[in-house]
């Protein structure tokens, strides 16, 4: 099986953002990687609605909403209204996790919960069955362009066991520092979908650097 691969738009060029969309249209991207970051969740602000709204408006594939902010409860209808196709929100910034989940299906959006790197895999147990995607962050969020973090491959290994022995359909997500070195890793250990923002828009050809990423081997 082929990883998805989603490319972060938060590493694009925003002043270019429609060609930089109508490039991931024309590349082997799956998804296009959207981070929402409310300065409070994390220290950094990205972008919100409008923007999300005016990449919606070029982008002819799911947009992948992946939401850094705290209380998402507040904002899961209109993420789902500005065109977001899979909502993700962070385990560490909901305390009726399980509610919001709820939540973010009955918009109709596919729901993913993300991990921080010390965020045990375990505490998704009562969960697992319920989510479409998780979100193993091998970078501490709230910037692009960091160093990957190692632990991620057991991380990977520990969730895919969990996945396995409660049915769950989740797809593993790997959001950070993901290049075309630790691609083969992460898809060896069992990740589903590769996010990748500076590796895929800092290259001379970005559209040659997701189909490299996209025909990755397992080791
Ligand atoms: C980090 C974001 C990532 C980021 C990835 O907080 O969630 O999606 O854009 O960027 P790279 O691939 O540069 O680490
Ligand atoms: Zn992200």
């Amino acid at each position: 099986m082929r990883p998805i691969i989603a490319p972060s738009v938060l590493a694009a060029d925003f002043a270019n953002l429609q060609s930089e969309v109508e490039m991931l249209n024309k590349s082997q991207a799956d998804w296009l990687h959207i981070d929402i970051m409310d300065g409070r969740f994390v220290p950094n602000i990205s972008f919100g609605f409008p923007v999300l709204e005016a990449i919606q408006r070029h982008a002819q594939k799911p947009l992948d909403v992946h939401l850094m902010i705290e209380s998402p409860e507040l904002y899961i209808e209109q993420f789902r209204k500005s065109g977001a196709e899979n909502i993700t929100v962070h385990y560490e910034a909901c305390v009726h996790l399980h509610r919001i989940i709820e939540q973010i299906k009955a918009t109709g959006a596919k729901a993913g919960v993300a991990l921080n790197p010390h965020t045990s895999v375990a505490l998704l147990e009562d969960v697992i069955a319920d989510l479409d995607l998780v979100c193993v962050m091998s970078v501490n969020p709230g910037f692009g362009g960091q160093k990957f973090i190692e632990n991620t491959y057991n991380r990977i290994e520990a969730l895919k066991e969990l996945i396995l022995s409660r049915n769950s359909k989740a797809l593993i997500e790997i959001d950070g520092g993901v290049n075309q070195k630790n691609a083969p890793l992460l898809l060896e250990r069992g990740a589903d979908v590769l996010v990748a923002g500076s590796f895929v828009f800092s290259a001379a050809d970005p559209a040659q650097t997701i189909a490299a990423l996209k025909s990755t081997l397992k080791d």
